[in-house]
């Protein structure tokens, strides 16, 4: 946020009849005009030969966002998260965070999930997505958390979190739900980059996701999905203390296979709940879940 002090009749006066930008660039100016004279007699005589009509001041203060403090003014640059809060939506464990992706950690998203997610023999996923070449992969990628993003309504949401450990972006571990408010249920997916596989980010970041899904949002049930021979899958699932619960006969490339349906409830979790798990930003995305 930035914040900048300036008596509101003299940048008015200096930027009536000008566009936003010039408006901006006066006030910093105006800003430093005051800090160095220090509101001598001489600016403040200035300050009266600019005196706008009230019209235009209001016009100007709309577009620049400026509130009026008695005869102070102070101008608050709206930052994305203003009006987007998953922006600032973070959870932190010991090992890693879980970040909501911006344009940036998509593009290194697009670029991890194509330099290899799995074995091209085998297919993790109901969706064969990695099956696209690239650079039609990286533009898929970038258009999936776009249409994520542009899609998402209180009802129906999905939430791709991007993995980070040590800086580097290394997957992704996404939560979804359809009219959570009600039904308080919210299913998850993840995958790494394979450099990354099989050091125990999955479990972590798992228990992250989780930790957001019951003690952020008040779920309870938390479900997952594997393929019966996806091992790292389902063994971050149980090792977590999901239970089976059936499984469902779909399409995996051209064939029909068993998908093994996994549940995790509040219950259960509560019995190996962790206390080391920060979540941040949450309060001004409530409302964006279905979870005031
Ligand atoms: C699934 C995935 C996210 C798991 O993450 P990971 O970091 O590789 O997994 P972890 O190292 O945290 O280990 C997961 C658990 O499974 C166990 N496991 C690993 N391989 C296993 C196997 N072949 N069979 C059974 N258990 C296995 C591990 O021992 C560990 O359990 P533990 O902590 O009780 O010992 C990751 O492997 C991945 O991205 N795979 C490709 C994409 C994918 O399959 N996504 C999920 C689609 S449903």
């Amino acid at each position: 946020m930035v914040g900048i002090h300036v008596e509101v009749d003299w940048v008015v006066g200096r930027t009536s009849g000008r566009g936003l930008d010039d408006g901006r660039s006066v006030l910093g100016r105006a800003e430093r005009f005051l800090e160095a004279e220090d509101d001598s007699g001489e600016d403040r005589a200035a300050r009266r030969a600019f005196t706008p009509t009230s019209d235009g001041r209001h016009r100007l203060n709309e577009k620049l966002g400026v509130v009026h403090r008695v005869n102070r003014t102070h101008w608050v640059m709206p930052s994305k998260e203003t009006h987007w809060p998953l922006f600032g939506l973070r959870v932190r464990t010991p090992r890693l965070e879980l970040r909501y992706p911006d344009d940036d950690d998509g593009v290194a998203l697009a670029e991890l999930a194509a330099r290899g997610i799995h074995d091209p023999d085998w297919m993790p996923f109901a969706i064969t997505w990695t099956d696209v070449e690239s650079p039609q992969l990286e533009r898929n990628s970038l258009q999936h958390y776009w249409l994520l993003r542009a899609q998402w309504t209180a009802d129906n949401w999905h939430l791709p979190m991007a993995v980070v450990v040590d800086g580097a972006i290394v997957g992704t571990q996404a939560v979804a739900a359809e009219n959570f408010a009600q039904t308080r249920v919210a299913h998850t997916g993840s995958w790494l980059g394979r450099a990354h596989q099989g050091q125990g980010i999955g479990k972590e970041m798992r228990a992250a996701i989780v930790h957001l899904v019951f003690a952020g949002l008040g779920a309870d049930i938390a479900d997952s999905g594997a393929w019966h021979d996806n091992g790292p899958s389902l063994g971050v699932s149980r090792s977590l203390g999901y239970e089976e619960n059936g499984e469902d006969i779909v399409m995996r490339r051209d064939v029909a296979d068993r998908q093994i349906r996994l549940r995790l409830t509040r219950e259960r979790w509560e019995r190996q709940r962790r206390t080391d798990i920060e979540i941040e930003g949450l309060d001004p995305c409530r409302a964006m879940f279905g979870a005031v």
